[in-house]
């Protein structure tokens, strides 16, 4: 690593004590609980990324007029530190995650962050948490690197001062009840992407457009609204933050297709492990009128989200105005179980990481 790339380390003051730790790390939820460290950069026109460091987590000073509170110039990732049975600490397939932030960072019009950059921000901020890193069978440290419009300017433009982070939120399962079968409300009022929008940026503003259809489906007694497609409301996209599988009874999978959603990491490693396996894989357009058909007639046997946050939670449930049908036996089907099972036990280190997926943190 060079110097440039170097985050200086502040240790925090206050951090917590051991026993405030245990009793923050019990019973794990999502995204409640935040260790000491943040890691933070700075970027300016004119000085490019500087300011590296780690510092004790708490509360952002922000100018009122901070571009990202007017204009939403923000984006962000997520990411999981996993402790192995040995202790050590690793992330899985974090570069893909760095070159996802400098793809959405190109269309926010917010400065490129190299990966090399992306890595040690997560590296310094693991090293400096590590006992925040949770060994609750499931557990892991979620990494949510972000990148915002700091400067305080009105006009509408790209902002010339811009904020990086990463804070750090040791986790349990995203599903309170965890691998069990989801509910799925798909709305056809709402859109979340259309073409050429933000739909394949990983950045805020998508999940804020995501609120109000994800309130629906609660009303609906699902866990989670499927947005179709924007240009002609036929053709699945994905969920309000993860993206959608089938199975098919011959083994096949398929997925939509990249254009207006996002690359999941969780996704394109299930692709990869499926056609290894000998499925057929494919990425397509896949109506919602097709689907039902195909779930009627038991082509469709299986149906599964899948995302860093809720890693592979099966979907035993489809909702609609006109429809409401089970998948299969409403159950975790085989494939959802397998893949699984084969994706955690890469992550937690038992079974052998053939890829070179996982990346040693501490
Ligand atoms: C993730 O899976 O990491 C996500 O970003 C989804 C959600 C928690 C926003």
């Amino acid at each position: 690593m060079n110097a440039a790339a170097t985050y200086e380390v502040r240790p925090s003051s206050h951090p917590r004590t051991l026993a405030e730790r245990t009793a923050a790390l019990a019973d794990l939820k999502f995204g409640v609980v935040f260790s000491d460290h943040m890691a933070r950069a700075r970027w300016t026109e004119s000085d490019g990324w500087h300011d590296r460091r780690i510092e004790a987590y708490g509360p952002l000073s922000l100018d009122p007029a901070a571009a990202v509170l007017h204009y939403a110039q923000e984006i962000f990732e997520g990411l999981k530190a996993y402790r192995h049975a040995d202790g050590s600490v690793w992330a899985f397939r974090p570069d893909r995650n760095a070159a996802r932030l400098a793809r959405s960072a190109k269309r926010l019009a917010l400065p490129a962050l190299s990966e090399e950059d992306f890595l040690a921000s997560i590296a310094s901020l693991v090293a400096t948490d590590a006992e925040w890193v949770p060994s609750a069978p499931g557990s892991s440290l979620y990494l949510r690197p972000y990148m915002f419009a700091s400067e305080a300017f009105l006009g509408v433009r790209a902002a010339k001062q811009v904020d990086y982070l990463v804070i750090a939120s040791p986790v349990g399962p995203y599903f309170t009840n965890g691998f069990q079968p989801l509910s799925i409300w798909v709305d056809a009022e709402y859109n979340r992407a259309g073409p050429g929008g933000t739909g394949d940026a990983k950045c805020g503003g998508n999940y804020a457009a995501s609120l109000l259809p994800q309130a629906l489906a609660y009303e609906q007694g699902c866990d989670q609204v499927c947005f179709l497609d924007a240009a002609t409301g036929t053709y699945l996209e994905e969920l309000g933050g993860m993206n959608v599988f089938l199975v098919h009874a011959d083994g096949s999978v398929t997925t939509p297709a990249l254009g207006t959603i996002l690359e999941g990491v969780t996704r394109d490693s299930i692709l990869q492990m499926c056609r290894e396996g000998g499925r057929e894989v494919s990425e397509q357009r896949i109506a919602l009128t097709d689907l039902l058909e195909q779930i009627g007639s038991g082509d469709v046997t299986e149906v599964f989200a899948c995302g860093t946050a809720a890693v592979i939670t099966p979907i035993g449930r489809l909702k609609g105005t006109d429809f409401d049908v089970t998948i299969g036996s409403g159950d975790a089907g085989p494939v959802t179980t397998e893949l699984y099972e084969a994706i955690t036990d890469i992550q937690y280190g038992r079974r052998e990481d053939v890829h070179g997926w996982m990346h040693r943190l501490v």
